[in-house]
C-alpha cells in the first residue's frame, strides 16, 4: 500500500469571502477612530494563519441605539496604526449574529500584524495582533501551546494570562506563533445557580448566561436553538483572559464533545439524566455557531461564500441502523454532519504540518458494557471484555468469539456482529492517511481530541481482600483506551510507510499525558511509533479534584485513587496507580516515599508514559525544530476564582519532554526534565 506519498497535502481553496487587500489601502491614512470596547464585547480574534494569510475575526452587534452593518478593516505592521499594510471591508448582519471574518491575504511569511476594526460611525474595535505561519521552504523553529476544555462559568482562565505573561517576557524570535484549541471551547451543558445552591461539585456557578430557549434535564440545562449555542459563544468571549489571549495569536480550532452535546454522537444528542435522543437540527445549530465564533479556514462543502451559513433543512430522525462502519445513513443525519467539515491540514514551514481531525461527527455509537462491569472498583473496565466489545466483528483478526469469559461464567458476546467502534470513519481515515502519508514536514503533528494512548493498571495484582472482586480473567483495569480499530490501522500504516516525526497533541481527558504511541503494550509487542502530549484542562474539573469531592473516605478502594495524609492534603494515587502498578501506590501509602514507591513498580504496566496528571490545569508549549521536538508542560493549581496576579498565579510544576527526529527503524525516545515545581506524584 503506497498511499499518496506522491499526492500533494490537501490545501484550502477559498473564495468569495470577504477579503482584504492591499490595492488602494496600503499605505493609507489611518481612519479617524475612538475604540469602544462596549461595542466589540467579544473582542477581536485571528484564526488559522498560513505563510502569507490569516483570517481576522470581530463582533459588533447592536449596542442600545448604536448599529452598524458596514466595517472596515485595517492591518498595519505596527501597534499604533501609523502606517496601514492592507485593509477592507465586509457587510455584518443579524444573519450570522453581526460576527465578521475576514481573510487577509498577500502577507508575508512569519510576520506580526495588527488589526482592528471600525464601523461605519467611527468607533473601533480593540487592537488584534497576529502571525503568519513561515515560507514552506523555512527552517525557523515553529512554537505553540495547546490547550483544551474551559468554562469560565464555573472557573478561571488563569491558564492564559499565565500564557500571556510568559509570551510578552520572550524575545520576539521566541514567542508562540499560535494556539492550538484542541476543543471543548464551550461548555454546552449548564448549572443554573439557583438550581445548585451548593455550586457544582464544589464549583462556584458564575450564572454568566441563560438560555433564551434551553432544556431542563436533572438539575442542569442543555441548549436547543441557534441562539442558545451562539449565547454560549457570547458568554464565554467575554471572559478578559480568554478574549486577551485571542487578541494576542492567531487561534486553530477544532471542536470537541461539547461544542454540540455532552456525550453525542454523529447528531445523536446524549448527555447524563438519560437524555438521548435525536438531534440534526441541533447538530447544525452547533456547527453554525463554532462557524460564526471560531474563525478557522473551513468553508461548507457547496456554500463558497462563507459570508453567511448555510443551515440545510433537516428533521430530527432517529438513527435506527448503522453500516459496517458505525455510521447511519438515515439522510438527516448525513445532512446534519456533513453541514461543516473542520478537518484540514496547516502547515509551518519545514518543521510542522499540523494535520486537525474531527472526532466526533462520524463515530460510532457506543457499545454497551452493562453485563462486564465491576462497580466495586470505580471509573475502571475490565482490559478482555472492553476489547473484544471495541473491535466488534474485527477481533481477532475478523474471528470474535461468541462468549466473552466474566467472573467465571461465560457470556453472550454482545458484538460479534457488530462493527468495530470508530471515531473518524472510514472516509476521514483515509483522507488522514493520505494526508499524513504526503506529508513532507519533519513533524507530522496531528491535533486530535483525545488522544491515542492507553492508561490501565495492574488490578489483576491487587493483594487479600483489595484484589477479591476484581475478575480473575480479564486482565488489567483500563482507565482510558478507545477506539481500538482506528489505531491499528493508523499504527499500522506509519509502520509500513515508515514515517518518522509523527506526533499526536491530545486535550479531552482533563489530564496531562506525556508519552510514546503504541499500537499495544505488554504482553502484546510494545513498538513506539510516535511521541504524544496531552494536555490539562484550563479550567474543568479533573478526575482527582471529582473523586476528592465525590469518593466516600472510606469507600474499600479510595487508596488506588486518593491517599489521605495527617495534614488532610491528599495525593493523587491514581496516577500511582496507573504509571507504576498498584504495589507502588500500596507502598507510597505505607512508607509516604515515592522513590520506594518507584521502586517495586511494575515495568509493564505502562512503558509508554512518562508523565501522568489527573489532577492539574495548564497548557503544553511545543517547540519544532529541525532535528528535535520538545512538550512543556505548565502546570498550574485547580483555577476555582480568577488570579489577581498579572502572571496568572503560582505555577505547580514546568516539567519539558524532548525528543530527537528519529530515523525510519528506529524508537522514538523521550527525555524528561524538571524545570520547576514538584512534580513528584506524576512521574
Ligand atoms: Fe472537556
Amino acid at each position: 500500500m503506497d498511499l499518496g506519498r506522491r499526492k500533494f497535502l490537501q490545501s484550502s481553496f477559498f473564495i468569495g469571502f470577504a477579503i482584504t487587500t492591499k490595492k488602494g489601502w496600503a499605505n493609507r491614512i489611518p481612519t479617524l477612530a475612538v475604540e469602544r470596547r462596549d461595542l466589540f464585547l467579544q473582542g477581536v480574534a485571528s484564526g488559522d494563519p498560513t505563510a502569507n494569510s490569516v483570517i481576522l475575526w470581530t463582533r459588533r452587534p447592536p449596542v442600545k441605539d448604536s448599529s452598524a452593518k458596514r466595517l472596515i478593516v485595517e492591518i498595519s505592521t505596527t501597534p499604533d496604526f501609523k502606517i496601514i499594510y492592507a485593509g477592507g471591508k465586509a457587510q455584518i448582519s443579524a444573519d450570522s449574529d453581526w460576527t465578521c471574518r475576514f481573510l487577509a491575504p498577500n502577507l508575508e511569511p512569519s510576520h506580526e500584524y495588527w488589526y482592528r476594526f471600525i464601523d461605519e460611525h467611527g468607533f473601533a474595535s480593540r487592537t488584534g495582533r497576529t502571525m503568519t505561519a513561515p515560507a514552506d521552504n523555512s527552517d525557523t523553529p515553529v512554537r505553540f501551546t495547546f490547550v483544551s476544555c474551559q468554562c469560565p462559568n464555573e472557573a478561571a482562565m488563569n491558564a492564559y494570562r499565565k500564557m500571556i505573561f510568559e509570551d510578552e517576557a520572550r524575545s520576539r524570535d521566541q514567542q508562540l506563533n499560535f494556539v492550538l484549541h484542541l476543543g471543548d471551547f464551550i461548555y454546552e451543558v449548564t448549572w443554573y445557580a439557583e438550581d445548585n445552591p451548593d455550586g457544582n461539585r464544589g464549583r462556584r456557578i458564575r450564572n454568566l448566561y441563560k438560555f433564551p430557549q434551553g432544556r431542563k434535564v436533572s438539575n442542569f440545562h442543555l441548549p436547543v436553538t441557534l441562539e442558545d449555542y451562539r449565547t454560549l459563544y457570547r458568554a464565554y468571549l467575554e471572559d478578559p483572559d480568554l478574549q486577551d489571549a485571542r487578541a494576542r495569536w492567531p487561534f486553530v480550532c477544532i471542536w470537541d464533545n461539547h461544542e454540540f452535546a455532552w456525550a453525542g454522537y454523529q447528531s445523536q444528542y446524549v448527555a447524563g439524566g438519560g437524555y438521548n435522543a435525536p438531534a440534526q437540527n441541533q447538530k447544525v445549530f452547533a456547527n453554525q455557531a463554532w462557524w460564526e465564533f471560531i474563525p478557522a479556514m473551513v468553508q461548507q462543502p457547496g456554500n463558497p461564500t462563507l459570508e453567511q451559513f448555510k443551515a440545510p433543512k433537516v428533521v430530527d430522525t432517529p438513527m435506527e441502523t448503522f453500516n459496517d462502519d458505525g455510521l447511519s445513513e438515515e439522510p438527516n443525519n448525513l445532512l446534519a454532519i456533513h453541514s461543516l467539515k473542520i478537518q484540514r491540514v496547516l502547515r509551518w514551514g519545514k518543521n510542522v504540518d499540523l494535520l486537525l481531525t474531527d472526532n466526533w461527527s462520524f463515530r460510532s455509537p457506543d457499545m454497551s458494557t452493562d453485563d462486564f462491569e465491576v462497580p466495586e472498583y470505580p471509573r475502571v473496565s475490565p482490559q478482555i471484555p472492553f476489547e473484544i466489545m471495541n473491535y466488534g466483528r474485527h477481533y481477532n483478526n475478523d474471528n470474535p468469539p461468541d462468549t466473552i469469559r466474566f467472573n467465571g461464567k461465560d457470556l453472550p458476546n454482545p458484538t460479534k456482529n457488530v462493527h468495530a467502534q470508530t471515531y473518524l470513519g472510514s472516509e476521514q481515515r483515509r483522507w488522514f492517511l493520505d494526508q499524513l502519508g504526503a506529508s513532507t514536514a519533519r513533524w507530522k503533528i496531528w491535533g486530535h481530541g483525545f488522544g491515542t494512548m492507553e492508561v490501565r493498571s495492574d488490578y489483576q495484582n491487587l493483594p487479600g481482600e483489595l484484589g477479591s472482586k476484581w475478575p480473575k480473567d480479564v486482565g488489567y483495569a483500563v482507565l482510558d483506551n478507545r477506539f481500538l480499530r482506528d489505531k491499528d490501522i493508523i499504527c499500522d500504516f506509519i509502520q509500513d510507510q515508515k514515517i518518522t516525526g509523527f506526533c499526536v497533541v491530545g486535550g479531552d481527558r482533563h489530564a496531562f499525558h506525556a508519552g510514546l504511541v503504541s499500537k499495544a503494550l505488554p504482553p502484546k509487542k510494545y513498538e513506539p511509533l510516535g511521541v504524544e502530549f496531552i494536555v490539562g484542562s484550563v479550567s474543568q474539573q479533573t478526575l482527582f479534584e471529582v473523586m476528592e469531592v465525590t469518593m466516600k473516605k472510606d469507600h474499600p478502594k479510595r487508596v488506588l485513587y486518593l491517599i489521605d495524609q495527617p495534614d488532610g492534603k491528599v495525593i493523587p494515587s491514581i496516577n500511582v496507580t496507573a504509571m507504576h502498578g498498584v504495589n507502588s501506590t500500596l507502598k507510597l501509602k505505607e512508607t509516604g516515599d515515592m522513590e520506594q514507591a518507584r521502586a517495586v513498580r511494575n515495568p509493564d504496566v505502562a512503558p509508554h508514559l512518562s508523565l501522568l496528571d489527573y489532577g492539574g490545569h495548564g497548557y503544553v508549549l511545543v517547540t519544532a525544530t529541525s532535528d528535535q521536538l520538545s512538550g512543556e508542560f505548565v502546570c498550574i493549581p485547580r483555577p476555582l476564582e480568577r488570579s489577581d496576579s498579572p502572571d496568572g498565579g503560582p505555577l505547580t510544576y514546568r516539567v519539558i519532554h524532548r525528543t530527537h527526529l528519529w530515523k525510519a527503524g528506529e524508537d522514538p525516545k523521550l527525555e524528561q526534565q524538571v524545570l520547576e515545581g514538584d512534580p513528584r506524584y506524576c512521574i
